[in-house]
């Protein structure tokens, strides 16, 4: 097969490209230069030292593979302080570059990593998950959590390159091809069109259906990019991403953060989807149940409390500045593929939509 390319047009304006050759990807997109690699403790054994190898072979001078914990804790500011001092030992220059080689931990911490080392280096992202391929490597955001919250550190970066291999996630837990794919139900929910009727796909491709899991993921790129590009620091319409995730969030953090982010934004999902059927009397909440099942996500999340799921959602409110307002904002569906975002919510109506996806 081919390699597919989607460019996602900021400026720079910067390729994404899906196939099975990320190196000619490398090769097309950048002149070979010292570099560092930074992956984790699960992808670094599975596939570093290939990266390594045919970099180097490429003429590229690899100063050392730096390898985090696989898992949520290393996206904070001690890891990233021992990231950047590895590679300041390593010497790497400020014409290297980086490349994240790992899922959205390794392309967060990686992303604000390449911001910020000598004041920003350049940046390859080779996301491995599921989720990093359809959602995080794309788009520029980072972030590293604080013990006050996630992603409260962060900064937009424009990657040089996107390059990603399916092959890769032959490896990925089964688990963890769920959390990607709850992503990639809401993209499809909310692009509607040939991208939602794909979504038939998802079984194919969990039973490893190579055809089928590359245009779940080309059809995900392509809305992402085209959204980043005509709202790149979320100003506006990017905020339709956030579907299922205001009350999503609410739930992992109710949970302690011990719900996969799939899972909570499944159940989030489900809630909005209840709330999108008060305000504009449509009923899509069974095709969202059908389409969460299919990925093999839950479609409630028992055993969280309601009212730390609320005190959450109220919490995380005041974070966006709304102190003001009395009611929530959300992203709520009109239809498959007609999302309306700020949608005001009263305190009430989301109480309720939490109790019924919770206990
Ligand atoms: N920047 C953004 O726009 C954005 C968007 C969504 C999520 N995120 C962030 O992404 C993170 C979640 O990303 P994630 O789900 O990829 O988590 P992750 O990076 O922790 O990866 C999930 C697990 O899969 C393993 N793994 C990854 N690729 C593998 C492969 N090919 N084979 C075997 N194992 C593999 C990892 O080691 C890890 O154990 C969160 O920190 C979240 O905040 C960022
Ligand atoms: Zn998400």
């Amino acid at each position: 097969m081919a390699d597919d390319t989607v460019e996602v047009r900021v400026s720079p304006p910067y390729p994404v490209t899906v196939g099975e050759n990320v190196y000619r990807s490398i090769a097309d997109a950048l002149d070979p230069r010292p570099c560092a690699i930074l992956t984790d403790s699960n992808v670094g054994p599975l596939y570093a030292a290939e990266l390594g190898r045919s970099l180097e072979s490429a003429g590229w001078t690899v100063v050392g593979v730096v390898e985090i914990p696989a898992g949520e804790a290393s996206k904070g500011v001690a890891a990233y302080e021992d990231v950047v001092r590895r590679l300041a030992r390593m010497g790497l220059t400020r014409d290297g570059a980086l490349f994240a080689l790992g899922g959205g931990v390794v392309g967060d911490l990686g992303g604000f990593v390449a911001a910020t080392y000598m004041r920003g280096i350049e940046l390859v992202m080779l996301p491995t998950s599921l989720l990093a391929m359809v959602d995080s490597a794309v788009g520029g955001k980072t972030g590293l959590d604080l013990p006050e919250g996630k992603n409260l550190i962060g900064a937009f970066v424009r990657p040089a390159l996107v390059a990603a291999e399916p092959g890769w996630l032959r490896t990925l837990p089964e688990a963890e091809v769920s959390n990607g794919l709850a992503e990639v139900v809401k993209m499809g929910l909310l692009a509607g069109g040939r991208f939602f009727e794909d979504l038939a796909l998802i079984p194919a491709a969990r039973a490893g259906d190579a055809v089928a899991l590359r245009a779940l993921i080309l059809h995900s790129i392509r809305f992402k990019a085209e959204i980043v590009a005509e709202d790149e620091r979320e100003g506006g319409r990017r905020a339709i991403l956030n579907y299922g995730h205001t009350i999503g969030h609410a739930l992992e953090a109710a949970a302690d953060y011990a719900l996969p982010h799939g899972s909570a934004v499944a159940a989030g999902m489900v809630a909005e989807a209840g709330l999108s059927a008060e305000r504009f009397n449509t009923d899509l909440t069974n095709l969202h149940e059908e389409l969460l099942e299919a990925a093999g996500l839950p479609r409630r999340s028992p055993g969280i409390d309601a009212e730390a799921a609320h005190l959450a959602l109220s919490r995380d409110k005041k974070r966006t500045a709304e102190d003001g307002r009395a009611d929530h904002r959300f992203v709520l569906l009109r239809d498959v593929g007609l999302p309306v975002y700020g949608v005001a919510v009263g305190d009430d109506e989301a109480r309720r939509a939490i109790g019924a996806v919770v206990g």
